[in-house]
């Protein structure tokens, strides 16, 4: 292996110092990219210390868009939602899909539940009817022994809801958990629930070392580990619309209302049934729910680790979304897990966090359930809207000549008369190459 690409004490160094590492050994034009990483750095210095914090090794900030998707009615009260995501379309189709059914009644959301998960796995080599028969007792004293990390989650209304003890799998002899459920209120609660599993580990092995009701041959416990479950089912949130299938209103290349509603429903059932439809589906329905759930400083990878999940849980991968007609009405309908907090972790720290935060109005967990699961829906209702009907790449494309121009380093003229050239034509970066170079030539060339 070539020395110059490894280090040791690279976390040891300055951040100038990490970069000078880097530039020189892995970049070509080192003072260029120096400039440029220092070019992200924050202005203020101590909002540049808050960034630093959240990572290691950090050398610079990687920016990414922050946008706003206006008029979403959600239960009768109106949000302006915040959306980080680099995809282009994504915040437009938010929002257009928020204004058609701000038309229409607006969207409902209501939560299914708010319980959290949480396993502490042990190894042991004795009779499980044994442990069955005084779970109860040991359960009192796992809770007594975490009521101090528990004094403020019971006082705010949360706290740990049961404990339960279950053999882990048939084919893994000898395994089995403790799998705890919590309550925790507007945080999202990893900390919280890790912190109560490590103790019932300790507990859970003291018992099992000094109980006189465990045989002296049995006190054995291996504990493997102790942590939260990011797979919560039972947090989930339902959000939908609906509205009279004439209402629904006309639809490009002559598409009426009923036309609409039917061939709608037909690409939803497509995603329940076919796996390949169903993933690129819920990919729409993710790309609103991560860029909120990124906005408000929340874990996308455990909100998309869980949603895809939950998108199995039959067994086969399915659509997150369902579709229904009937009796006129047509209806269309999110059901999600999101495990999301709106106090503690990122939520508080991140400046952009708490601004976005701010612009929902300070909401509780439960509300910005509501508003992401919506968001979600939203984005899936538009995605598939444009599917059935002009086809995904007209409106993306458009979205996306803007990076085209930006590419090509168009000025204000140019960018105009490529708008007005492409207003009836397929748009392709290739395309686009080759008028704007034959705009160049003529002007060149008089
Ligand atoms: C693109 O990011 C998302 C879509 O592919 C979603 C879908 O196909 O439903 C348009």
């Amino acid at each position: 292996m070539e020395n110059k690409k490894t280090i040791t004490g690279f976390s040891k160094l300055s951040k100038r110092g990490k970069i000078k590492w880097i530039v020189e050994n892995f970049f070509k034009n080192p003072e260029t990219v120096m400039r440029e990483l220092a070019s992200y750095w924050h202005a203020n210095e101590d909002q540049q210390k808050i960034l630093d914090g959240f990572s290691e090794n950090t050398i610079s900030n990687f920016p990414m868009p922050f946008g706003v998707a206006p008029n979403f009615v959600i239960n009768d009260k109106a949000y302006c939602i915040p959306m980080v995501i680099e995809e282009s379309s994504v915040v437009a189709a938010a929002s257009s899909a928020a204004k058609y059914w701000m038309d229409r009644g607006g969207f409902h959301a209501e939560i299914v539940g708010t319980v959290k998960l949480g396993q502490m796995h042990f190894k042991w080599d004795g009779d499980f009817d044994l442990l069955e028969e005084q779970f109860d007792q040991i359960k009192a004293r796992l809770i007594e022994d975490t009521n101090p990390i528990t004094s403020n989650m019971r006082k705010r209304g949360g706290g740990i809801l049961d404990i339960a003890l279950e053999k882990t799998a048939d084919n893994l002899p000898n395994h089995y958990q403790l799998k705890a459920s919590f309550e925790t209120c507007d945080s999202m609660g990893a900390n919280f629930i890790n912190s109560c599993l490590e103790q019932f580990a300790q507990s859970f092995k003291s018992y099992m070392l000094t109980s006189e009701r465990i045989p002296d041959n049995q006190r054995d416990v291996e504990i493997v580990m102790s942590i939260l479950s990011n797979f919560t089912p039972q947090c989930t949130v339902r959000a939908w619309v609906k509205c009279p299938i004439e209402d629904l209103g006309n639809f490009p290349n002559k598409l009426k209302a009923a036309d609409f509603a039917k061939k709608f429903k037909s690409a939803i059932d497509i995603a329940i049934h076919d796996p390949y439809r169903a993933v690129t589906h819920n990919k729409g329905i993710f790309n609103g729910i991560d860029a909120v759930v990124l906005a408000t400083g929340n874990d996308f990878r455990a909100i998309e680790a869980c949603g895809h999940a939950y998108a199995s849980k039959d067994g086969q991968y399915r659509s997150l979304s369902t579709c229904k007609i009937e009796k006129n009405e047509f209806y269309f309908e999110l059901i999600i897990p999101l495990a999301v907090g709106t106090v503690g972790g990122l939520t508080s720290l991140h400046p952009m966090a708490k601004r976005s935060l701010e612009l929902l109005e300070n909401p509780k967990a439960e509300e910005l359930m509501k508003i992401i699961a919506v968001t979600g829906l939203a984005q899936n209702f538009a995605a598939v809207r444009s599917l059935v009907t002009t086809g995904i790449q007209q409106g993306h494309m458009k979205m996306h000549l803007q990076n085209i121009l930006n590419q090509l380093e168009t000025n204000e003229e140019e960018a105009k008369m490529v708008g007005d050239y492409f207003e009836d034509k397929t748009i392709s970066y290739s395309a686009v190459r080759d008028y704007v170079l034959s705009l160049r030539t003529t002007i060149i060339q008089p």
